[in-house]
């Protein structure tokens, strides 16, 4: 016999003790207490301004409700595997607790439509979490660009020096993707923000409910438009693994620079002792932990939107039991998302900046050649022409093992009558940052202005 379950009415059987933990969520969608709560006051409410369940059912129902909550919330609730999910948990304690009136609370209502519900109402929530942890990112970037408005550095294309830049042009490369990354998650936020209740199963319910009253109360900008999709999406939440996955590809980035910087080659940054460990073994190591486990854990975040997208290739429409496996991925990418973002504004506010190595290398490998082509198109030569002329300047400094600021005023017109001895002003690595001096560039007054207007809000 299967009396304790809730739908035990056609069975005979009782289920078999491993088939039940199986099938079960309530290990991990417990997390979700609030949220049902919060669904089921919201239908209760509803049901009785429509005259479907009596009033006096609902006040019955609503502190009921708020007593589990309260139990929960304190730890005095016993989550039961046999009675499979959150949603089976609370209603069942609800009827112990408040008899019959509690047995009136799913009218109208299915489990296919309230879980859909209750991850809305979640990853709503989590959503504003996530974007209020990447606005502290932002905010630590913005500090060490403002202190670091005069750090030049080298640039690199293909990890080799290019050209010279400001740090603080570097890291506000990144305030643009976290930028995006926040446009992102609240854009995805809105097709979060519409109420599936109301689908019931997959066709609707036969009573005369009011949806548009149950979205209002619980804050949704509107409802969902046809109940088969109401239960069988879960775009939304393949929406935000896609969004996270990308963030973490960003945080990925910067945690491979992060550890690169700090190696004893570049030594650039220091990361502060708080997040980097020693070695049991070889006592001068400090290793960059928080970066290179932020770089490890975009695996998992991008393996949670893959299991998602194949749970969800093949499913029938509507609601099929695989989507219960929509959660553990959701959850796991939430907890790691929001601890990546934590821990590296952390670990960004307090970086160490080495300003004399990183401007020292910002001089070397010719990064100023560019400089000199843009010079000698500027005296009125094709930039072809200069590119070639500065190029066998270089292969000349290669060959005399020097550097081109090195060159004498002869040696350069050895290459060019167009050089003169201006040149030397024009390849300085301030000079040549400065020079780039267009909207997006290196600039000191550029980057300047861009961290303002940032901090303003744009
Ligand atoms: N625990 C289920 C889930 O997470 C809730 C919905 C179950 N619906 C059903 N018809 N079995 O998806």
């Amino acid at each position: 016999m299967s009396k304790d379950k809730l739908w035990g009415g056609r069975f005979t059987q009782p289920t078999d003790k491993f088939v039940e933990e199986f099938t079960a969520s309530i290990q991990f969608d417990k997390r979700l207490y609030h949220q049902d709560i919060r669904g089921s006051v919201a239908h209760a409410r509803m049901l009785g301004k429509q005259g479907i369940i009596p009033l006096e059912d609902v006040e019955k129902i609503v502190h009921g409700l708020q007593q589990i909550l309260k139990q929960i919330e304190e730890g005095d609730f016993d989550f039961s595997i046999s009675l499979e999910d959150i949603h089976m948990n609370i209603e069942a304690r609800l009827s112990t607790a408040i008899g019959e009136a509690g047995k009136r609370l799913h009218t109208g209502r299915s489990r296919n439509d309230q879980v859909a519900l209750d991850i809305r109402l979640y990853l709503r929530d989590e959503i504003v979490e996530i974007t209020t942890y990447l606005d502290l990112l932002i905010d630590a970037l913005l500090i060490q660009a403002e202190a670091n408005i005069d750090t030049c550095m080298p640039g690199f294309t293909h990890l080799q020096s290019a050209q010279p830049i400001l740090f603080a042009h570097h890291l506000m490369a990144y305030v643009e993707m976290f930028k995006r990354d926040r446009a992102r998650l609240e854009d995805c936020s809105k097709r979060v923000n519409v109420l599936p209740l109301g689908a019931g199963a997959l066709a609707g319910t036969t009573f005369p409910i009011d949806r548009e009253y149950v979205a209002e109360q619980l804050g949704f900008a509107s409802i969902t438009r046809n109940s088969l999709d109401s239960v069988s999406d879960r775009d939304f939440a393949l929406e935000f693994l896609s969004d996270a996955s990308i963030l973490m590809m960003h945080l990925s980035r910067f945690s491979e620079e992060l550890i690169l910087w700090s190696t004893s080659a570049f030594q650039f940054i220091e990361l502060s002792d708080g997040f980097c460990t020693g070695s049991s073994i070889m006592p001068q190591k400090k290793n960059p932990d928080v970066p290179e486990l932020v770089r490890g854990k975009t695996g998992r975040v991008y393996g949670n939107l893959i299991a998602m997208l194949t749970v969800m290739k093949s499913l029938p429409l509507a609601y099929n039991k695989d989507m219960q496996e929509d959660k553990e991925p959701l959850f796991d990418t939430i907890d790691t998302v929001k601890g990546s973002l934590k821990i590296f504004a952390d670990m960004i506010r307090e970086m160490r900046v080495n300003v004399e190595r990183m401007g020292k290398a910002a001089g070397q490998g010719f990064s100023t050649a560019t400089d000199v082509a843009d010079y000698l198109v500027r005296k009125g030569l094709p930039f072809r022409d200069a590119h070639e002329v500065v190029g066998k300047s270089v292969a000349y400094c290669v060959e005399n093992e020097m550097d081109i600021t090195e060159l004498s005023l002869a040696e350069w017109q050895l290459f060019s009558a167009k050089i003169d001895t201006d040149i030397f002003e024009c390849i300085t690595v301030e000079a040549s940052v400065n020079a780039r001096n267009v909207p997006g560039g290196t600039a000191r007054e550029c980057v300047w202005n861009e961290i303002q207007s940032v901090r303003a809000g744009n």
